[in-house]
């Protein structure tokens, strides 16, 4: 079992395996420009195989795929397939901004992905290409009917709100549950990578997003659909799918977290919202023995923060895109 010097249970990995996406959110925007990694920086599908077998022999149970966009790398389902056999991991899921899915839908179930989290910040077209830098929305919106249609339920739905910016669509949001097999979650605007003033300016904790919500629909809370992130559910009176609240922010679930994080270019992050990391590619490359390397990964756990403290300090090493959402 795999554990921090807080006592912290750590079960759940999530894999960046790219840096590059084909969207440009604005929640994920750069404070700065941070250097493009080049092929030979990034780890093979290989490189990444190995370290997740040996985290599996560690404690890690579960692996999210994440990015970037993990639907523009080549051969993903290569790569998804690969993880799928690393025998004791209960559990592959995917995060995807869904422009993609549509092509991918039918061969992400048949590759063994339960889960599937798809970004979305606006239903309305325009907007969402302007918060996306030109993403389109029919895209992402024929991906999660396709998604739906190959099996992929329930289907998770994360939605970053921003002050001023796609705060008046959470009624719509919400509705989208009614009539399908679909979870909508709301997630508090962290600042990383992010100007403070913006920041300031665009972060709305999830309570006040509760209560009006509360004054269109009876929320009933739920619950049964703990996944690995603190979610708080609940679901207006006969709709078939959720609303969550996820509450980086406002309720500060660090005591709970059960996550690593490995970058695209090997680094093993230990807290979103610390730029703290251990390189585990350049001992990988120089051939490491895997005992060496599980070493490395338990000594970097006696580093590992207590919590995030957004509120005071802005990680600023890497961008979302390169941690891994
Ligand atoms: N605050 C909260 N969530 C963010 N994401 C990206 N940037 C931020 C941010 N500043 C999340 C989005 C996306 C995932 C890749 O990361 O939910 O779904
Ligand atoms: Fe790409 Fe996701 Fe960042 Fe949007 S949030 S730019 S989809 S990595």
């Amino acid at each position: 079992m795999l554990k921090d010097t807080f006592n912290r249970q750590i079960n759940y990995l999530r894999l960046s395996i790219t840096d590059m996406c084909n969207l440009r959110c604005i929640y994920c925007q750069p404070l700065h420009r941070i250097k493009k990694k080049t092929h030979v920086e990034l780890l093979s599908y290989e490189e990444v195989t190995r370290l997740a077998q040996l985290m599996s022999q560690l404690g890690i149970r579960r692996i999210r795929v994440t990015g970037g966009e993990p639907l523009i790398k080549r051969d993903i389902l290569y790569l998804l397939k690969e993880l799928g056999k690393i025998e004791s991991l209960e559990e592959i899921s995917l995060t995807t901004n869904g422009t993609k899915l549509s092509q991918f839908a039918p061969q992400l179930k048949d590759s063994g992905v339960k889960r599937l989290n798809i970004s979305l910040g606006s239903l309305d077209k325009d907007r969402y290409a302007q918060m996306t830098g030109g993403g389109n929305l029919n895209d992402v919106l024929f991906g999660i009917k396709e998604a739906l249609n190959a099996g992929l339920v329930p289907l998770k739905i994360n939605v970053v709100i921003m002050q001023g910016i796609n705060d008046d669509e959470i009624v719509l949001f919400a509705r989208l549950t009614l009539d399908e097999p679909l979870y909508i979650r709301f997630i508090e605007f962290m600042p990383i990578n992010q100007p403070m003033e913006v920041w300031i300016e665009r972060y709305i904790p999830n309570q006040v997003l509760k209560r009006r919500l509360a004054s269109y629909f009876t929320l009933i809370p739920i619950n049964g659909l703990a996944g690995n992130t603190p979610v708080e559910y609940y679901k207006i009176k006969d709709s078939m799918g959720g609303i969550g609240f996820i509450s980086p922010i406002s309720d500060h679930f660090c005591s709970k977290c059960n996550r690593l994080r490995l970058t695209p270019d090997g680094h093993l992050r230990l807290c979103l919202g610390d730029d703290m990391e251990t390189d585990l590619k350049t001992p990988l490359r120089n051939r490491a023995s895997d005992d060496e390397l599980k070493e490395l990964i338990k000594e970097a756990l006696k580093f590992r923060a207590k919590g995030h403290q957004f509120q005071l300090k802005v990680p600023k090493s890497r961008l979302m895109s390169a941690i891994g959402g």
